[in-house]
């Protein structure tokens, strides 16, 4: 590969110089084959593909050993000596493992955000990563689907803000860098709508709701420079993602002028023909490219499809050529073929390695959600008390990860009893897992009961494991695992004081937990610095600040719910039967969006919105001054919203425009001012066009989507 010449010249010239088989090479991707016995070293049969030029990148391959020795037989023994492209699930950390997206983005803060990303991004790349799968975009309102975990929530304004974050974050000032990796947005699209929450069912939306709420938070990605995007396995009202070229090269592509790499989901070109759109594995590979899709992950289809195809006329060579440019471009836009072991090529230093845990259990702390604290159990105070730590949670390693945790290791990761124990060091702490998920467990309940009886508070630390969320986690009843019920129920009914830490991936749905439980904190899957970042919180040396970033159902049957609803012609009344209401729960979910408590005590005074008169081209401003009457220091998170009361079509009753934080200690009042342009007033159309219509607009400011906890003001928007 000569240096020096132009980046376009140079993929040109690579591109000439490769054959058919070399060319559809670069666009397969495939999972490493290790030799028997070996975690790290692949058998010579793949070898000998990646000589051949069959492989143009590899997934699930991670560590500088061997990532380095396939690099090497591509580099050096390969005719056209393309580097490979190392990619991996890099989602909240990589050896540092973060909260999971779902907590992280309850810190509602995108330099947080960019951070994790870009020490994972350091982490990654020194593994030899060059490509991230990530940032997952899904816009999530369904909390029985597994990945609303892997998400940041329920709204698409949030989704543009995370997307930016974290594509800045992975990327770096250039992609190039050593410590960067491309990011991948994912999965296009409306993958978290799937019928009933049911994993990779087919999902069927308005072109309205596709443009207003699922895609925003790719174009934010695209707009922010993302590398690649990763369709997604579903069907989109009857059109496979991997498949459909009317979103993938006409919205992604032609309006979005995305000129990145597409990369199948894996097996997903293939799965064409279970979706019954293609009749074999041709067909299916030329409705792929077609589409847009670069890289086959893992299907087959592309390396022993589009030669049939090819012959068949299904595609053409410029098409082939047309992907291979895209992946040549990407890797040259990494500094692949000038480095191609930059990455994987010098460890952390020690002192990078600590400044991520501190980050770790800072972005932790900052995730969790108090979501109740009904009688003052918090922060713990006192000297010298008894705390009883009780659950199968508990004392976890793992279980602190959650899904997708890439290089992250049990025997790295600070659990709860630990956290606690260095935090309370005069206090006297016993333990008791309480249950097991095996069960036979009578005697260690027993044991259990006889600690929280013993002791003057207690700790119980209960809620979901990793399988049970993610990918292919889908739950009909997404509620605390009801071999976890007995022993909660006993704790709870002791008669002694008990704090409930949840680790979970998704608001659990259990109303007895909630009618029983006084004070309860959603931990999420909290990372590496879990233990430290609970009793941090618990102590009191950070106070909680999290705020959900998804409403908390009250019951399955609300599912979806969410506040970016309409009003319907009959807004839900309690005391009205013909209203949207149902007859045996109530309309609001347990908990809004944007709940979260504090050991401060907020109180928003004077919103104020200039203009009063805004015209396309001005800017406007609102300002909301925020008060701690409370006796500690606390981070606040203020929404601001708008709701256009009178349009062309029923705009929803809220819909977010900002979050901004503040930090007050006690007695401290401030004032947060948000930006606002008279775009931001506008609203998708059918056809992905935005529409701003004249007319007064509500603004309201406050805690969360709970509208009572709201200031609200107005503004007319005129058109000139
Ligand atoms: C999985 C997931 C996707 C992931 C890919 C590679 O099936 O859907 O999110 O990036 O495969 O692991």
């Amino acid at each position: 590969m000569s240096r020096g010449t132009d980046p376009a010249s140079r993929v040109e010239a690579l591109l000439a110089a490769m054959s058919l088989a070399e060319k559809i090479g670069q666009l397969t991707m495939v999972r490493p084959e290790f030799a028997a016995g070996s975690a790290d070293t692949i058998t010579d049969s793949q070898k000998a593909g990646i000589r051949a030029g069959q492989i143009g990148s590899m997934l699930d391959i991670w560590g500088a050993g061997p990532t380095r020795a396939a690099q090497t037989v591509a580099v050096n023994e390969s005719q056209a000596k393309i580097p490979l492209l190392f990619c991996y699930d890099v989602l909240h950390g990589y050896e540092t493992v973060f909260p999971v997206p779902l907590g992280e983005a309850a810190a509602f803060d995108p330099d947080l955000w960019e951070r994790t990303a870009r020490a994972a991004a350091e982490e990654a790349a020194a593994g030899g990563v060059a490509l991230t799968f990530a940032p997952m975009l899904d816009v999530a309102r369904d909390p029985r689907w597994g990945r609303i975990v892997e998400s940041f929530g329920e709204d698409a304004w949030l989704g543009r803000r995370f997307a930016e974050a974290k594509v800045r974050g992975f990327q770096g000032e250039s992609p190039a860098d050593a410590g960067a990796v491309a990011a991948t947005a994912k999965h296009l699209g409306a993958y978290g709508a799937v019928t009933a929450g049911r994993e990779y069912a087919s999902v069927d939306v308005s072109e309205r709701a596709l443009h207003e709420v699922h895609l925003p938070p790719f174009r934010a990605a695209v707009e922010a420079g993302a590398a690649a995007i990763m369709p997604a396995f579903n069907d989109l009202n009857g059109v496979p993602m991997t498949g459909n070229a009317e979103v993938l090269r006409g919205i992604v592509r032609a309006r979005w002028a995305f000129d990145g790499v597409m990369i199948s989901d894996f097996g997903a070109v293939g799965e064409l023909m279970v979706h019954g759109v293609a009749g074999d594995l041709a067909e299916a590979a030329a409705l792929a490219l077609g589409a847009g899709v670069d890289i086959d992950m893992a299907s087959d289809a592309y390396p022993k499809g589009l030669p049939e195809a090819l012959a068949r006329g299904l595609v053409t060579e410029a098409q082939i050529d047309e992907a291979v440019r895209r992946v040549l471009v990407l890797k040259e836009r990494l500094g692949l073929l000038d480095a191609p072991f930059a990455r994987g090529g010098a460890a952390l230093s020690e002192e990078k390695r600590q400044a991520h845990r501190a980050l770790a259990r800072e972005a932790a702390c900052r995730s969790m959600v108090l979501l109740r604290d009904r009688d003052g159990l918090l922060p713990l105070q006192g000297e010298a008390r008894h705390l009883a730590i009780i659950g199968p949670l508990a004392d976890a390693g793992a279980e602190m990860l959650g899904p997708w945790s890439a290089a992250g290791k049990a025997d790295d990761t600070v659990g709860y009893l630990a956290g606690l124990r260095a935090a309370l060091p005069g206090w006297t702490i016993s333990h008791s897992e309480g249950a097991r998920r095996e069960g036979g467990t009578a005697a260690l309940l027993d044991d259990a009961l006889d600690l929280v009886r013993a002791a003057d508070l207690t700790l119980l630390c209960i809620g979901e494991t990793p399988e049970l969320c993610g990918e292919a986690g889908s739950r009909a009843e997404p509620g605390l695992p009801d071999w976890q019920r007995p022993l909660t129920e006993a704790v709870l009914g002791a008669g002694k004081p008990v704090i409930v830490a949840l680790t979970c991936g998704r608001p659990l749905i259990a109303p007895w937990l909630f009618e029983q439980a006084g004070t309860v904190l959603a931990a999420w899957f909290p990372g590496s610095e879990a233990g430290n970042a609970l009793a941090d919180v618990l102590t009191g040396r950070l106070s909680p600040s999290g705020k959900l970033p998804v409403s908390w159902p009250r019951a399955v049957g609300q599912i979806p719910i969410f506040f970016g609803q309409s009003a319907t012609g009959r807004p839900a009344d309690p005391a009205e039967r013909l209203t949207s209401r149902y007859l045996d729960v109530a309309s609001a979910p347990l908990f809004p969006f944007g709940h979260g408590l504090s050991y401060a005590r907020f109180e928003y005074r004077d919103l104020r919105v200039t203009p009063a008169v805004a015209r396309p081209g001005d800017g406007i401003t609102v300002e909301v001054d925020i008060a701690n009457s409370g006796a500690r220091e606390g981070r606040e998170t203020a929404f601001l919203f708008i709701r256009d009361p009178v349009a062309s079509v029923a705009r929803p009753v809220l819909e977010l425009r900002g979050a901004a934080g503040i930090t007050l200690a006690p007695g401290e009042a401030g004032s947060l001012r948000f930006s606002l342009k008279p775009d931001d007033l506008a609203f998708s159309t059918g056809e992905g066009t935005s529409r701003l219509e004249p007319g007064r607009f509500e603004i309201l400011a406050g805690p969360s989507a709970d509208r009572a906890s709201l200031l609200q003001a107005s503004i007319e928007l005129r058109m000139s």
